[in-house]
């Protein structure tokens, strides 16, 4: 495969950056009862009323699995240099042949395009059958994840430009299962964090197979990783039990100690085994930043009115296991239609921390994005020009992390490719560089999508985007 990128020549951006576009499996494929697919917990979630706002689902969702020939076009023509897509488990776990048949012509259209394949093998569709034995706080399904990974790239191989195993371990651990504000939908903080664990020697059992199928190809985990500001002890409590849970372990530290006494209450961490952390700290050629606003937190002095900045509410579980003092503080300025605020002095940040605390550890912006609630004006446009200075912010951000931070930052990702189901927001939040008509299926171009085309162009010329 031929990545497009660096061929301009004299670009500030290092040679053969990758621009490229982010989509996931269940946010945007639909055909849930094709080609033999088996049902997931997101099918599930989706389905039990409450869970989703307006009780969307992604039974249709963008129709991706119909349409993917005309996304591949537009990808094309917007000029990336890769797409990063995840595979549905529940299409392989069915035995059916058909699901990775699917993902088998997708790879090939991509680098006939000249479009380099990134592929997630877990972007949170568990097959529901591996719920209901346990699921991720049972240490089996580690074991059956790293069967499916090799499954998975006996077929794709080093067709794949990049292997990520898993997308963001966080939210599935502790969105799913102690916050439940995903699927599965529990909240038992133990059972997060023998999540998180296994989550992690899902990642390393898996990147052995992957390695031995596909040496030739990359292999990485994304994560998204908080950007956190305010007070040192409240900063460092959240930063054990959202970030260095994931990148200790994956980067051969093992399990901070600060992390085993602040949760010593919830937990023992029986969980972890003779071996595991060796087993977890298998080598990464790049690791995968998602990033969309930072976090702003402090002690909270159990008296005044508690303020929980990050979604959940009194009362209500927090995805924050074992941080009960620490309270998420409103930030000001503008916000996205998630009320997450636009700060990109925070991926700038975020990036040069990775760089000092992992020197010598590439890093790819695997996410970055904005929701808003887009519509075509009668001119039949998207005039989304809110999210094209976000896109120019944070591309300007990485720039400074890298031309003045020294930062080895190979790639930018944005999210997303196309408008899709986010998740409990259903379709109400919107993504995407391309619109969709969630009635027709009718893709348009947003101005963002015009505009992240000629930056690339631009880029590639070695001017700034
Ligand atoms: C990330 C997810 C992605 C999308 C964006 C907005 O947490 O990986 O699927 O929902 O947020």
């Amino acid at each position: 495969m031929t990545p497009r990128s660096g061929q301009g020549g004299g670009s500030a951006l290092p040679e053969g950056f990758v621009w490229g576009a982010a989509t996931a499996s269940y946010q945007i494929e639909g055909a849930v009862h094709e080609d033999g697919r088996v049902p997931s917990i997101w099918d599930t979630f989706s389905h039990t009323p409450g869970k989703t706002l307006n009780g969307d689902t992604g039974d249709v969702a963008t129709d991706h699995y119909h349409r993917w020939r005309e996304d591949v076009a537009s990808m094309a023509e917007l000029g990336l240099d890769a797409y990063r897509f995840s595979i549905a488990w529940p299409r392989v776990a069915s035995g059916d042949r058909r699901g990775l048949d699917f993902y088998s012509r997708l790879v090939d259209a991509l680098l006939e395009n000249g479009i380099a394949p990134y592929v997630t093998l877990y972007h949170w569709d568990l097959p529901q059958e591996l719920e209901d034995a346990g699921g991720w706080p049972e240490r089996s399904t580690a074991f059956r994840f790293a069967e499916y990974a090799a499954q998975v790239a006996r077929v794709l191989g080093d067709r794949v430009h990049t292997w990520t195993t898993l997308n963001e371990p966080w939210c599935s651990a502790f969105l799913g299962y102690a916050a439940g504000v995903h699927a599965p939908g529990r909240t038992d903080p133990a059972a997060a964090l023998a999540a998180a664990h296994h989550l992690n020697l899902a990642h390393g059992l898996a990147s052995r197979e992957l390695r031995a199928a596909a040496p030739a190809a990359q292999h990485s985990i994304t994560l998204n990783l908080h950007h956190l500001r305010g007070e040192p002890e409240a900063v460092r409590r959240v930063d054990a039990v959202a970030n260095r849970v994931f990148l200790d372990p994956l980067t051969g530290r093992g399990y901070p100690s600060d992390l085993l006494e602040d949760t010593a209450a919830i937990t023992d961490w029986g969980f972890v085994r003779d071996g595991d952390e060796k087993t977890i700290a298998a080598p990464l050629d790049t690791l995968g930043v998602n990033y969309y606003s930072p976090t702003l937190v402090r002690i909270w002095d159990g008296a005044s009115p508690r303020d929980h900045a990050d979604g959940h509410k009194q009362g209500e579980a927090s995805p924050f296991v074992g941080c009960d003092d620490v309270e998420f503080v409103e930030q000001p300025g503008p916000r996205t239609a998630m009320g997450w605020p636009v700060d990109a002095t925070g991926l700038e940040e975020l990036l040069l921390r990775l760089h000092r605390d992992h020197p010598g550890l590439p890093l790819v912006i695997t996410e970055n994005g904005a929701a808003y609630h887009d519509e075509p004006t009668p001119d039949g446009r998207v005039h989304d020009t809110d999210r094209i200075a976000y896109f120019n912010d944070h591309i300007a951000a990485m720039r400074r992390a890298i031309e003045d931070g020294g930062v080895d930052v190979r790639g930018y990702f944005a999210w997303s490719l196309l408008d899709n189901f986010e998740w409990a927001y259903g379709y109400d939040r919107r993504f995407g560089l391309i619109h969709v008509d969630y009635a027709t299926g009718e893709r348009r171009w947003k101005d963002s999508a015009h505009w992240y085309r000629r930056a690339i162009g631009r880029a590639r010329r070695g001017e700034l985007p």
